[in-house]
């Protein structure tokens, strides 16, 4: 027999607060068509987007989270030294250690809360927000700030017709904490790894390694660097990230108004319970699409950011969640579905009660 006492956790967990970060400049249509071929008709007819907000030299992957943080923490009553955990999901925070939730963590003032980072592209807030809810009920944390945050602005090739007009940079946190009542439903989420190559950086940063790498014993790097991309000026490009959209947008349509629905299942909520609907910020068409596959009634309120936000990755969902809230068109005690899904192939769908 086990020796082990068994933890003791929350029995439930809910969303306790939400708070976003918007970088200051708004870039409209006009300055992506100063690279590419395109218009502003044709971006805002295929994608709707109309504006996204790119974040400037102070507005870092840090910075930017904690803002967001702090809004969630006064949003939910709830004092930093009180979050036992810091998730951040992001997939443009460029060092590979340490995390850089250990560094928001500390910036916010928690008491030396758990921190790391999860790499789940645009399903990161669902992936997060599912790891809290395991922990606040498992009972390793009280409270749990989820955070996914991007500046995609630094993974864009502003030259690359198919994407540029996409990302935009931001983040959204939210609080987790203990409930007496379900609040955060199952989570259907999972991986389609041989779709790996639909969305992925142009370049791998092992294609720059050998130029980068200084050689053994220190000097330096040994690579030919006439080797790598470079853009119309003869800059070196950076590793921006490139996706078969029209292969992506099939998944997306087909596939993932079955995992909504599956969510829905799992909740025991009907379309007509829903009062919000929450998808990643990722093309207007998309989200048009699964409302209609999922038959959901007039009275639900949707989410479509995207028109000022762009397709924000991670930070996408909390972002839109805390706009809607914001505007008055959700409010708090509402059932809301929200589903992400992007890069992995990765995807993340749950039934919440909004803060
Ligand atoms: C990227 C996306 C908006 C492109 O829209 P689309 O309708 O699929 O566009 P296509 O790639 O099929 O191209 C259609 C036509 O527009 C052209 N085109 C492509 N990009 C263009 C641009 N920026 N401006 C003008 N025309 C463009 C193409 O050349 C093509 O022309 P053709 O018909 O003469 O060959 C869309 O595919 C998408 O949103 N994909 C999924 C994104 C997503 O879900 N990501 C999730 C994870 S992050």
């Amino acid at each position: 027999m086990s020796k082990i006492k068994p933890s003791k956790g929350a029995p439930y967990a809910r969303i306790l607060g939400v708070g976003g970060y918007r970088p200051t400049r708004v870039v409209p249509n006009e300055v992506i068509l100063e690279k590419i071929d395109s218009s502003d008709e044709w971006i805002r007819s295929r994608s709707g987007i109309e504006t996204r907000h790119w974040a400037g030299p102070e507005e870092t992957v840090a910075a930017m989270s904690v803002e967001a943080s702090g809004k969630a923490l006064a949003d939910a009553g709830i004092d930093a030294s009180r979050i036992g955990a810091v998730v951040v999901s992001t997939v443009s925070h460029f060092s590979q250690t340490p995390a850089i939730a250990t560094e928001i963590a500390d910036r916010l003032g928690t008491d030396k809360a758990a921190a790391f980072d999860i790499s789940a592209g645009c399903a990161g807030f669902g992936y997060g927000l599912t790891l809290a809810k395991g922990m606040i009920v498992e009972g390793s944390a009280e409270y749990v700030l989820v955070i996914g945050v991007e500046r995609l602005s630094d993974l864009t090739d502003l030259e690359d017709r198919a994407t540029a007009f996409l990302f935009g940079d931001g983040a959204g946190a939210v609080v987790v904490g203990p409930s007496q009542e379900p609040a955060i439903g199952p989570t259907v989420w999972g991986s389609e790894g041989d779709k790996a190559e639909t969305i992925k950086q142009t370049v791998s940063w092992d294609r720059f390694l050998p130029h980068l790498r200084p050689r053994s014993g220190g000097g330096t790097p040994t690579g030919d660097v006439s080797e790598l991309p470079v853009d119309s000026e003869g800059n070196v490009k950076f590793p921006a990230i490139t996706q078969e959209g029209q292969a992506v947008f099939r998944w997306a349509v087909f596939e993932m108004a079955k995992v909504a629905q599956q969510a829905l299942d799992a909740a025991g909520i009907s379309p007509d319970d829903l009062d919000v609907f929450i998808p990643h910020q990722a093309n207007v068409r998309i989200i048009d699409s699964m409302v209609k596959t999922l038959k959901l009634p007039e009275h639900v309120t949707v989410a479509r950011d995207i028109r000022t936000t762009g397709n924000t990755s991670a930070a996408s969902i909390p972002l839109a969640m805390e706009r809607l809230l914001a505007t008055g068109d959700a409010k708090s005690g509402d059932t809301a579905l929200v589903i992400g899904f992007g890069a992995g192939l990765v995807y993340a769908a749950t039934v919440v009660t909004l803060p």
